[in-house]
């Protein structure tokens, strides 16, 4: 191929490439700046025999080039930066015995990536803490029984007792962790089969009924006669009414009412959790879904909450391709939606 051609070729991949690319000179100037390159670092007038100095405001960036000029002999150098908000991996490359060209200078934009790293990071500052809470407690008190309060059979069933439930809380979590990434990393299998809508929520309530009476909450479900069906894994369903119903009673205070409804409309099947408690501030109610996010952090652990629940019910919702919706009012109490595609 002659040269004319190859230029083209270099100049469409320059252009077209994901990767910033600018070209400086042994003064440090400017000879060439790809677009995406540009688009990172906007220069009014184009950059041709510009100083770097003008093109580059970032420091640290400005700093390296400086010092990578100036040992021109030497390798490559890769550094990160903060730019504008974005994060940026940047390859300095010198050039050795081509004409004018000094150094090339790559530019990555790599905020994804960071922000996934955050999330990983976070994810394991989490766990790691609620894995640490109940561990602490049943160090705790099996160090107490082993240092003599085991003596004392009330002392010792009280304290087994604690523990006990403090090792269900850890087992818990683990499950709720477990069923989170196998969902989010599409290994659990849907079986999709009909299901009776009615009759799920009409079976899981019932499951409920102790709970409720217990803390002082009446809880009714109703439905109409006929039956409707969607198409979905009838165990993963049952989980979101489960953990919506949890909800609903765990947030609503003694005296108040918890209802599930369940109709048709338009082809699609919805259910209605609805209760009367203590509802969500509208700035949480974004939140709420993510893993570990909980209005009131204390409350929940007192409840034995992890803060999984509605990231489950969110995933369950979405493999079924339905929809998700929260209404609620502070003092008031809230209304959980859910609706999937009916089938015949
Ligand atoms: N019906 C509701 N009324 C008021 N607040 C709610 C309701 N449902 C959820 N929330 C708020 O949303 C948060 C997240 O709910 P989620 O079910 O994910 O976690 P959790 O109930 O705290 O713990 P887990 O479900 O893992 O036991 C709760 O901590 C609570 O603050
Ligand atoms: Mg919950």
């Amino acid at each position: 191929m002659d040269t004319m051609g190859k230029n083209v070729i270099l100049e469409a991949i320059a252009r077209e490439m994901q990767t910033g690319v600018l070209v400086l000179n042994g003064d440090g100037k400017a000879l060439y700046a790809n677009p995406f390159f540009l688009n990172s670092f906007p220069v009014e007038g184009g950059v041709e025999l510009r100083a770097v100095g003008e093109i580059v405001k970032n420091p640290v960036l400005l700093k390296t080039v400086g010092d990578f000029m100036k040992n021109l002999g030497g390798s490559s150098e890769d550094i990160e930066i903060n730019e504008g908000g974005r994060f940026f991996s940047v390859h300095l490359v010198p050039i050795k015995d081509r004409g004018d060209f000094k150094m090339l200078l790559f530019l990555q934009d790599i905020t994804e990536e960071k922000k996934v790293e955050t999330i990983k990071k976070d994810f394991v500052a989490n766990v790691s803490h609620e894995l640490r809470t109940p561990l602490a407690s049943i160090k705790g008190y099996s160090e107490t029984l082993l240092d003599g309060g085991m003596d004392d059979k009330e002392i010792l069933k009280e304290f087994l007792r604690v523990i006990d439930r403090h090792a269900t809380r850890m087992a818990r979590l683990i499950d709720d962790l477990l069923t989170l990434s196998r969902l989010e990393s599409h290994q659990m299998t849907i079986v999709s089969a009909p299901v009776d809508i009615g009759d799920l929520v009409l079976t899981t309530a019932k499951g409920f009924e102790k709970q409720a009476r217990d803390k002082g909450i009446t809880i009714s479900s109703e439905l109409p006669d006929k039956l409707f069906r969607v198409l979905g894994d009838r165990d993963r369903l049952e989980q979101v009414v489960v953990n919506l119903l949890d909800n609903a009673i765990k947030y609503t205070p003694s005296g108040g009412k918890v209802s599930v409804s369940a109709f048709i409309s338009d082809g699609w099947v919805k259910v209605d959790i609805r209760d009367t408690g203590i509802g969500i501030p509208s700035d949480d109610i974004p939140r709420i879904f993510e893993r570990f996010y909980r209005v009131d952090k204390a409350r929940s652990r007192d409840l034995g909450g992890t803060g999984l629940g509605l990231a489950i019910v969110k995933h369950i919702i979405q493999v079924h391709n339905g929809r998700l919706q929260v209404e609620s009012t502070p003092g008031k109490g809230s209304t959980f939606s859910f609706s999937i595609k009916s089938c015949p």
